[in-house]
């Protein structure tokens, strides 16, 4: 599903965001930037060791920000690392931490030139955040950014799981009517 913005494209698929060919994937990411699960775990065994060994140096990432490493074996050219909220109760800032890890990895691609990106559906495995208002801020966070940043060419969210990709495609079909 692709949704045309200001001269960018939003695009939904289903898949591995490992395989991502594009100029940088965004990784799901704990504060201590050192590998985990999900998401994580997939990008660090694809990437190499170089990728943890360039993380060790980064001194962590504080949750709504992002920081950016090289993709090594990845067909991706970079990383773009940010950690989105454990999700709680709703009540403790969640929503605006989870659009700001968005934003970050987003201004952090402008500012090198990364026009082309493969993003996951942030917070959503292990963090818990419900997967319908967590894609409802993923992609109203988007929409509002290439609305105004024309420099960014390709924002795919990469959906694992037919559920989540479903999700996305509802959500986005109230965002950008006509897609
Ligand atoms: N490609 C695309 N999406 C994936 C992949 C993959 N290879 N693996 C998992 N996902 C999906 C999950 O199904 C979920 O919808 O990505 C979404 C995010 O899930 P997580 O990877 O668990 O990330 P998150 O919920 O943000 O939790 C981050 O998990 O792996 C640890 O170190 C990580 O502590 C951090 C926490």
């Amino acid at each position: 599903m692709q949704c045309a913005i200001n001269g960018g494209v939003l695009e939904l698929v289903q898949g591995n965001i490992v395989d991502q060919a594009v100029d940088a994937v965004v990784n799901a990411a704990n504060p201590s930037l050192l590998g985990g699960g999900g998401v994580d775990g997939a990008i660090h065994r694809a990437a190499g060791p170089q990728l943890l060994a360039k993380c060790a140096t980064l001194g962590g990432c504080r949750t709504g920000e992002a920081k950016l490493t090289p993709g090594y074996r990845l067909p991706a050219r970079a990383v773009i690392h940010t950690v989105g909220p454990v999700y709680k109760d709703g009540q403790h800032g969640e929503a605006e931490l989870l659009a700001r890890a968005y934003q970050s990895s987003l201004a952090l691609a402008s500012q090198h030139g990364l026009a082309r990106l493969a993003l996951p559906s942030i917070s959503t495995g292990v963090y818990g955040y419900p997967l319908a208002e967590a894609a409802h801020i993923a992609l109203s966070t988007v929409v509002s950014y290439l609305q105004t940043h024309p420099e960014i060419a390709l924002v795919r969210f990469v959906l694992w799981g037919s559920d989540s990709f479903a999700t996305y495609c509802r959500v986005l079909a109230e965002l950008c009517p006509g897609t």
